[in-house]
């Protein structure tokens, strides 16, 4: 079979949610500017004993009872995350473990928040080669722990959370392509510089971002891949039924939808109550509208996602 499909969708996001009101309350920011500036209004953070594994289990039971396998079904799990459990194993390999998964390949993928859109693309081309015939593919992140929280230029904008899909083989798209760029020259504009160096931690253990430059860079590459896509496969920005981008900032992705002449109501946006979750908020936010009963079978959905690397790259698919 020479596509992959989406056959179920499943998130989790932790309990705990903190508002503006309550970061106002604890540096120098204010609802007004995090609002005005990214239209972010709440995120949510995983308790101090949740692991990335454990936000990534459970919105993999969830995808899994959505799709209907079991783990004996899956023969693939791709984890993308930016804040794996440990430095390995892998998230993907503890997953499997807690999964009860005995068979296939798992393995994580880091490309911070284009993370789901590289792990979604590898899926796609391991289903579509015949290598392998069930894939989890999951992004999921407690990106909290890489902010400093007295840094108000990080802090409001990024949040915890995990979403996941069950990728299976398809006689008719599925996925149409994906398109995958990075361009590693600018890696100082958002990066995490830290590493574990004979029991200490060399560099920086925060999030740094030259936020003007990122902004920028989304705005145009965003725009760049999106084009791409639907020129690649013969589609207009007017055919999409469903528009699904990474959640940074609420000014990039209405930028991103005016250029490609989709109306905002086909636009699925979470970033209020999510904010930032990095490789989990393009899956958060496709799981949110399939669940909602938005996007319904034969819709068109474009999936995008720019990052840290810096990364960025987009997914066309029929529902
Ligand atoms: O997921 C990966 C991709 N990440 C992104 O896409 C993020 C891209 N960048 C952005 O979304 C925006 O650049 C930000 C939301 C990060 C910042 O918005 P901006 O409009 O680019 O603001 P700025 O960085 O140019 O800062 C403007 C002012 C500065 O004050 P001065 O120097 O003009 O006096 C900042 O110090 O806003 C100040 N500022 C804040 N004020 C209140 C920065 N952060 C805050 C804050 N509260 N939280």
């Amino acid at each position: 079979m020479p596509y992959s499909k989406i056959i179920g969708t499943g998130s989790y996001l932790p309990e705990r949610v903190v508002t503006n009101q309550e970061l106002q309350a604890r540096i120098e920011t204010s609802d007004d500017w995090i609002v005005s500036r990214t239209g972010i209004e709440a995120r949510h953070v995983a308790a101090e004993t949740e692991m990335t594994s454990d936000l990534a289990f459970q919105a993999a039971q969830r995808a899994m009872q959505a799709a209907n396998v079991s783990a004996d079904d899956i023969d693939l799990i791709i984890v993308a995350t930016t804040t794996p459990d440990m430095i390995f194993p892998s998230t993907a390999c503890l997953l499997q473990a807690r999964l009860g998964v005995k068979r296939g390949a798992a393995f994580d993928v880091q490309a911070v928040c284009t993370g789901f859109i590289y792990a979604l693309a590898t899926a796609d081309k391991f289903i579509a080669s015949g290598a392998h015939k069930c894939a989890l593919v999951v992004g999921a992140e407690v990106f909290s722990r890489l902010l400093d929280w007295t840094d108000r230029r990080t802090c409001v904008l990024f949040g915890d959370g995990a979403g996941a899909v069950i990728v299976k083989a398809s006689e008719a798209p599925g996925i149409y392509s994906s398109h995958l760029h990075a361009d590693g020259s600018l890696s100082h504009i958002l990066r995490v510089s830290g590493n574990v160096h004979r029991g200490q931690v060399r560099g920086s253990p925060f999030v740094e971002m030259d936020g003007p430059a990122v902004f920028k860079l989304a705005v145009r590459v965003l725009d760049e891949c999106s084009r791409e896509a639907l020129e690649h496969n013969g589609f207009t920005g007017k055919d999409l039924d469903w528009f699904v981008p990474h959640q940074a900032n609420l000014r990039i992705i209405n930028a991103t939808a005016d250029k490609m002449g989709v109306p905002r109501e086909r636009v699925v946006t979470t970033v209020a109550r999510h904010g930032n979750t990095s490789a989990a908020s393009v899956p958060l936010a496709l799981d949110k509208a399939v669940r909602d009963a938005r996007i319904q079978p034969g819709h068109l959905v474009l999936l995008e996602g720019v990052g840290g690397g810096m990364t960025w790259g987009s997914i066309l698919l029929r529902w």
